[in-house]
């Protein structure tokens, strides 16, 4: 384990993607990798006793998700995974509580309708799973699945899913990593790496538009850096459980991606542009990138305005 997976396609590749085994577990139901040990899994997964031992990274209660990073040795010997598990009940909880709360009272029907919205939602562990593969099996990295368990139910149903641990990556996500670039490195050698993150995130992008799945939430924050020699970098996409299975939609996912308004301070106008070329260079077309600018800036500034009389903030400056 530990060796990077997600690119290539080696034979050991092959052999990992084939080789995972239906799962039947307490009347939860799944799958994991081939050698992973199903007692081994049972008895790691006493929940939710178990949870109390590994390492909570991120809570979001909207989602009614908790993101762990645990040490185990699930047949493979001790090795690092990152676990997600989904409650669907706190989803509920928290609809509850803000369709009580003034903005609730605003729009009566929003929340309830989100909660049956929510009833027949199946926990998206098995998407999440299914679409990890798929990642790998195009060459795009993302973290290895190892396995996935859910429960059917409407309310109190959970599950969970195991990643393998994306080795070398020192920071949270990109954007976390380019803040963290930002004060170790003097701003010219700053900004040729950002350009150089970039121009990764501009291949990164064409390979995902060939996809016949879209990933809705793909943001900065759900893409993670690996350093290669030579100031070369590896971009792994994370977080696919709210894939979908039809083509990307490109406005959308550019729109995602850079009018992040929390990381917006990250990329000047330029950095944006020069990305949107780079990406249309490498889906071969190069020429249209003036149309698709005016296309996505109408939609960023319509957000920014959105955002700013929320919050009150001033525009963002470039760095
Ligand atoms: N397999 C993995 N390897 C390394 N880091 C991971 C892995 N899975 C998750 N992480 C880390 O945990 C954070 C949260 O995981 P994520 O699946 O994006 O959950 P959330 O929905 O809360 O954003 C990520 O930003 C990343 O830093
Ligand atoms: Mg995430």
């Amino acid at each position: 384990m530990g060796e990077a997976r997600g690119i290539g396609v080696s034979n050991e590749l092959d052999c990992i993607m084939n080789s995972y085994k239906k799962i039947l577990l307490n009347g939860f139901e799944g799958e994991c990798m081939e050698a992973i040990s199903v007692d081994k899994l049972k008895a790691f997964l006493k929940w939710p006793d178990c949870a109390r031992d590994w390492k909570l990274l991120r809570r979001v209660s909207s989602h009614g998700t908790y993101t762990y990073q645990v040490k185990a040795d699930l047949g493979l010997g001790e090795s690092e995974y990152f676990i997600k598990v989904f409650r669907k009940q706190e989803r509920f909880e928290v609809a509850w509580k803000k369709m009580k709360s003034i903005r609730g009272l605003k729009k009566p029907w929003r929340y309830p309708l989100q909660m049956l919205g929510y009833l027949f939602d199946p926990i998206p562990v098995k998407v999440g799973f299914e679409k990890g593969k798929a990642l790998l099996e195009q060459g795009i990295p993302t973290a290895l699945p190892v396995a996935y368990l859910y429960q059917k139910g409407l309310i109190s149903a959970w599950g969970f899913i195991i990643t393998e641990k994306i080795p070398n990556i020192i920071a949270e996500n990109l954007a976390e990593y380019l803040k963290q670039r930002k004060n170790e490195l003097g701003s010219g050698e700053y900004i040729r790496e950002k350009r150089a993150l970039i121009l990764e995130l501009a291949k990164l992008f064409g390979k995902l538009m060939t996809l016949d799945f879209f990933l809705p939430d793909l943001r900065v924050s759900n893409i993670l850096v690996e350093r290669l020699p030579e100031g070369k970098f590896k971009l792994w996409v994370i977080d696919v459980v709210e894939a979908i299975p039809h083509k990307p939609r490109e406005d959308k996912m550019l729109y995602h991606l850079i009018a992040n308004p929390y990381y917006a301070q990250l990329f000047t106008g330029t950095d944006k542009i020069r990305f949107l070329k780079w990406y249309l260079g490498f889906s071969g077309r190069a020429e249209s990138w003036s149309i698709i600018c005016c296309r996505v800036n109408p939609l960023l500034q319509a957000w920014w305005k959105k955002w700013h009389k929320k919050y009150g903030q001033q525009n963002p400056k470039p760095h």
